[in-house]
């Protein structure tokens, strides 16, 4: 780690009056959950076809598989405790969230409920797959299999956003409302290659915000980074606030 640009941008983060965190799956990967895209450390799309286990598409032709191993990442969250940078996050009373992680770290380790914008949404919700309507929370130690919607009787599926759908359109307004207006942007554990979500670093800058990024390596966002402080999250993102 380097300490001169620890030193930076604990100064950022120190200047800045609105700040906002932008996370992805590195955030959480010192909890034992999953990543996605690092062939090293058993990401789930180096080793799962997407395309079976999170699409429409997929969930049409075999829910029952796509069901089944949401049932297994559920229940590796609920074994999961938060990491020392979900705690370091929580200890920012007025810090705005946005996060690609379906998982609930943040919420467990004390950020409040209308603080995080879950823009892929949360694996701690089913819907019904037809969007009647109806939705309901799910133990994430106990997760259930495929049933059917006691609504309208199309399947349940979880409550998170596949390929080749859309963001939770207030969750997005949220989201570039709180990129726009911060003065620090401290993106973390994010390979910033899924679109829209990553474009908001870029949205963060334009606006004048500082962006600060937290990875093991580099990222699609490192052309933007104001700082960027290679190395683990959970070694690196309480430094910046201690
Ligand atoms: P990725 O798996 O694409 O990227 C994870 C990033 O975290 C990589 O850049 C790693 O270098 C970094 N990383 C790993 N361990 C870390 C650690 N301990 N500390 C800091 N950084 C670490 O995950 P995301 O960028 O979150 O979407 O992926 C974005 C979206 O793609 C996900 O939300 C998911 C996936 O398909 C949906 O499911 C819709």
């Amino acid at each position: 780690m380097n300490s001169d640009s620890l030193k930076c941008g604990r100064e950022i983060l120190t200047a800045a009056t609105r700040m906002v965190s932008f996370s992805g799956a590195g955030l959480s990967a010192e909890s034992g959950v999953a990543t996605f895209r690092d062939a090293k450390s058993g990401g789930l799309w180096t080793k799962h076809d997407p395309m079976r286990l999170a699409s429409p598409e997929g969930f049409a032709d075999d829910p029952n598989l796509v069901m089944d191993w949401y049932a297994a990442r559920r229940r590796s969250v609920a074994e999961a405790e938060p990491n020392s940078a979900h705690q370091a996050l929580a200890s920012q009373p007025d810090m705005i969230h946005i996060t690609q992680n379906v998982d609930d770290l943040l919420h467990r380790a004390g950020v409040r409920v209308e603080q995080v914008i879950q823009l892929h949404g949360t694996i701690a919700r089913d819907h019904c797959h037809a969007r009647c309507g109806f939705e309901e929370a799910i133990d994430l130690a106990n997760p259930p299999t495929l049933r059917d919607c006691p609504n309208c009787g199309q399947p349940l599926r979880p409550g998170v956003v596949w390929f080749g759908e859309s963001l939770p359109a207030e969750s997005w307004q949220r989201a570039e409302d709180a990129c726009a207006e911060c003065d620090a942007l401290l993106v973390i554990g994010t390979s910033a290659e899924v679109y829209p979500a990553a474009g908001l670093i870029g949205l963060a800058k334009s606006g004048g915000a500082r962006i600060i990024i937290v990875n093991t390596q580099p990222s699609g966002a490192s052309h933007l980074a104001d700082v960027e402080l290679i190395g683990k999250a959970g070694e690196i993102v309480p430094v910046l606030f201690s």
